[in-house]
């Protein structure tokens, strides 16, 4: 695992937007794996940015989501498709036809069966960007998930719905329930790109990095992983016992 210390959010967009945008540019066809919540804000703002100033092609890029919520359809504004548009897809000239979100309404057996197809097609992912909870879940795998665990539904603990509350008007509207690509999935990236930043990720940091492989802490299955770059501030790097800080400008 290669580890990035930084001093603040921006500074971790800064670096993962320029690692995104110049792998498109490298390869206008790439297979990017795309996170929701917070951390990613500021990168996609810059890919934003870097779209409009200049001009990266996004058109054949193609695009995973990690997760949705159950029982939210695109139209939400709490679901995770509407965030990504939102947030990404509506700013730059991304083909809609290459994003690909698991579906949280419908036919959930079917909408995780062809989307474990579609990565199989369109893969191996070749950037994969994590967020993590506080608890140490990636994508929505919480404690408990198995290393060989594919896209299917799981129960939010309430943790985790707790620490998401703040999307939502109420906590009582948060769904108890999502869709998220399994562990396994994930681990099928050629490369994997985890920001986090701030105090509250910081024992799921230190979980991370010095941890060993355990099913309570799920973020510690990628150290099973040869590619894996962690992008951190300071504060969530809090917790580790001989920072190894590497400046990138
Ligand atoms: C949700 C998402 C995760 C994300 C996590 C952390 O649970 N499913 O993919 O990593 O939130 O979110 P934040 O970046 O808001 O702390």
């Amino acid at each position: 695992m290669h580890l990035i210390i930084v001093q603040n959010p921006e500074e971790i967009s800064q670096l993962v937007s320029k690692t995104i945008s110049s792998l498109v540019v490298k390869k206008p066809n790439a297979v990017l794996g795309l996170a929701t919540g917070s951390s990613p804000i500021g990168t996609y703002n810059l890919l934003i940015k870097d779209y409009q100033n200049n001009k990266t092609d996004w058109s054949k890029v193609v695009t995973f989501n990690l997760d949705e919520y159950v029982g939210l359809d695109a139209h939400d504004p709490t679901s995770y498709h509407y965030f990504m548009n939102h947030h990404l897809f509506n700013h730059i000239n991304i083909n809609k036809e290459n994003i690909h979100i698991p579906s949280g309404i419908g036919n959930i057996t079917e909408n995780i069966k062809n989307y474990e197809n579609l990565l199989e097609n369109f893969g191996p992912v070749d950037l994969q960007l994590l967020g993590i909870g506080e608890n140490g879940h990636i994508g929505f795998n919480e404690p408990g998930s198995t290393m060989d665990s594919k896209t299917r539904v799981v129960n939010l603990t309430a943790s985790t719905i707790t620490a998401n509350k703040h999307f939502f008007d109420h906590e009582s509207q948060v769904p108890t329930q999502a869709i998220t690509m399994g562990i396994a999935t994930i681990l099928k990236a050629n490369t994997i790109v985890l920001i986090a930043s701030g105090s509250k990720k910081a024992p799921a940091i230190k979980a991370l990095i010095h941890g060993k492989v355990d099913a309570q802490w799920p973020c510690s299955y990628l150290q099973n992983h040869e590619n894996v770059i962690i992008i951190i501030d300071q504060e969530a790097a809090k917790l580790l016992e001989q920072p190894k800080t590497e400046r990138k400008n």
